[in-house]
C-alpha cells in the first residue's frame, strides 16, 4: 500500500525524522484554518501540496507557495479537483513553508534482484530525479544495504560520503538516514523515499516530501496500518471481496472468471482473452482475476460468484478448476451450494471447466442439478469459448 504524503510526514515523525509541520484539509475553508495555524510557525507561508498517490505533482501544478490567507485558500480551490495523472486530487496538505538552501535526495528500497536493500543518495535532490538518474546516473549514489545490519553509524556514513556531501553537513545528514531506516524496518516498509530532503538556510535537515510503501505482507503484524488505507479510492467490488477474504481484482471487461490457484486463474485470463478475439474487438474480455485458493468450499465459492455477478459489467462467468488436494466433487458440491444460497441471485449463464482427481463424480454432480443457467464443458479452451460467446451475445 502506496501511502499519501500526508500520512508518510506523520510516520516520519513518529520515529523522529525531522518534518515540518503540515495537515490535511478537504475544502478551502479547511485549508484557510489550516493555513492560519501552520503558517504562523513560517511567517505566514505555507505550501499547498496536492495529496495523490503519483509523483510529479509540483510539475503539474500541484504544489503552490501561500504567502497569505487568501493565497493558501485560491491555491486549495484551484487545486481540490485537479486531474494529475489520472488521479483526482480530493486532498490537499498545507505545509510549513520552508527556507530552503540546498535539495537532496534520499531512498531505501527493497532490492528482489539481490535480495538486499538499496539506499539511494543524491545532493542534487529536488523534481528532476529521474532525469538525473538517466542522464548522470553518477551523482546518485546506489549502496546495498544489509537487511540484517541495516543503517547503522558505518552505513549512514558510508551512503553520505559516497553521496559526496560536505564534511560539515554530513553528521547532521546521516542521522537523519539512521531515522528514515527505523522508519523502514519498523513499518515494514518496501519503499521510503525523501525528494527533496533538505537543508535549510538555518542549516537543519528536513524530509520535506516522502513517499511510503508499506507491505501488506506484514499487515498482520502492524495493525495500525489498516486506519492508513484509502478507503475512498477502493473500488468497491474489490472492497466486498477484501471483506470475505478473496484474492480479487477488477478488471474491465465482461467474463466473470473464477479459478483455483492464482497460475490456473492467470492462464484462464490468457485463454478467454484469447476466445474473445473471435468476436468484435473488446466484445468478450475477462472481467477479473479471482482465486478461490485450495479449499473451494461451497461458501467461498459463494462469496466469489456473489461478488462477480454484482459486476454490472458481467454478462457471463467461466469457473475452471482443477481438482487436486480438493476433489472436484467437493468443488461441484461447492457450485451447487452456492447456487442455492444465492437463488435468484443467480442470472448469468456459468460454464464450468472441471478436472483432475474426481472429475467423473464431480461431473456427475453438476448434471443431475441441472440448473438452466449451468453448462459443462470438458477442455479449458472449449469453456473458454463458450464462455466469450455467452458475453459477445
Ligand atoms: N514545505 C515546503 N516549503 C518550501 N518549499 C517546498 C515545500 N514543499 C515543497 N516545496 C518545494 O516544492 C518542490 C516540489 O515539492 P514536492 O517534492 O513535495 O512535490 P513533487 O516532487 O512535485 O511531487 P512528487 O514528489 O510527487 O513528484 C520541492 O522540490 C520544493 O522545492
Ligand atoms: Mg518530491
Amino acid at each position: 500500500m502506496d501511502l499519501f504524503e500526508y500520512q508518510a510526514r506523520d510516520v516520519f515523525e513518529k520515529h523522529g525524522v525531522p518534518v515540518l509541520a503540515g495537515a490535511v484539509a478537504t475544502t478551502p475553508q479547511e485549508a484557510r484554518a489550516a493555513a492560519e495555524t501552520i503558517g504562523a510557525k513560517s511567517g505566514g507561508v505555507t505550501v499547498v501540496k496536492a495529496q495523490v498517490k503519483t509523483g510529479g505533482r509540483g510539475k503539474a501544478g500541484g504544489v503552490k507557495v501561500a504567502k497569505t490567507l487568501d493565497e493558501a485558500t485560491e491555491a486549495a480551490e484551484n487545486i481540490l479537483g485537479m486531474d494529475i495523472k489520472g488521479h483526482t486530487v480530493h486532498k490537499v496538505m498545507i505545509a510549513q513553508g520552508a527556507q530552503i538552501a540546498e535539495e537532496y535526495y534520499f531512498s531505501i528500497l527493497l532490492d528482489r534482484a539481490n535480495r538486499s536493500y538499496l539506499a539511494m543518495c543524491s545532493k542534487e535532490g529536488g523534481m528532476e530525479i529521474e532525469q538525473l538518474a538517466v542522464e548522470r546516473p553518477e551523482a546518485l549514489a546506489r549502496i546495498e544495504v544489509d537487511p540484517n545490519v541495516g543503517i547503522d553509524d558505518a552505513k549512514a556514513t558510508e551512503i553520505v560520503q559516497a553521496a559526496g556531501f560536505d564534511a560539515a553537513d554530513q553528521a547532521k545528514i546521516a542521522d537523519v538516514l539512521k531515522k528514515l531506516w527505523v522508519v523502514y524496518r519498523e513499518e515494514d516498509a518496501t519503499l521510503v523515499e525523501v525528494n527533496p530532503l533538505v537543508k535549510t538556510q538555518q542549516g537543519d535537515i528536513v524530509a520535506l516530501d516522502g513517499k511510503v510503501t508499506l507491505d501488506g505482507n506484514a499487515d498482520f503484524r502492524q495493525p495500525e496500518h489498516a486506519a492508513l488505507e484509502d478507503k475512498e479510492a477502493a473500488d468497491p467490488l474489490e472492497a466486498k471481496a477484501k471483506a470475505k477474504g478473496l484474492n480479487y481484482v477488477k478488471l474491465d471487461g465482461n467474463v466473470g472468471i473464477i479459478g483455483n490457484g492464482a497460475g490456473l486463474v492467470m492462464s484462464t485470463l490468457d485463454v478467454v482473452a484469447y476466445a474473445g478475439e473471435d468476436y468484435t474487438a473488446g466484445r468478450a474480455k475477462p472481467a477479473n482475476f479471482l482465486d478461490i485458493g485450495g479449499g473451494a468450499s461451497a461458501e467461498v465459492m459463494a462469496n466469489g460468484l456473489d461478488v462477480i455477478l454484482h459486476d454490472e459489467q458481467v454478462k457471463s462467468v467461466f469457473v475452471n478448476v482443477f481438482g487436486g488436494i480438493t476433489a472436484c466433487d467437493a468443488v461441484a458440491d461447492g457450485i451447487v451450494g452456492a447456487l442455492k444460497t444465492l437463488g435468484d441471485g443467480a442470472t448469468k449463464p456459468l460454464v464450468v471447466r472441471l478436472d483432475g482427481n474426481n472429475v467423473e463424480e464431480g461431473r456427475r454432480i453438476l448434471a443431475e442439478f441441472n440448473h438452466p443457467l449451468v453448462s459443462i464443458e470438458d477442455t479449458m479452451d472449449g469453456a473458454a469459448r463458450k464462455a466469450a460467446e455467452l458475453a459477445a451475445k
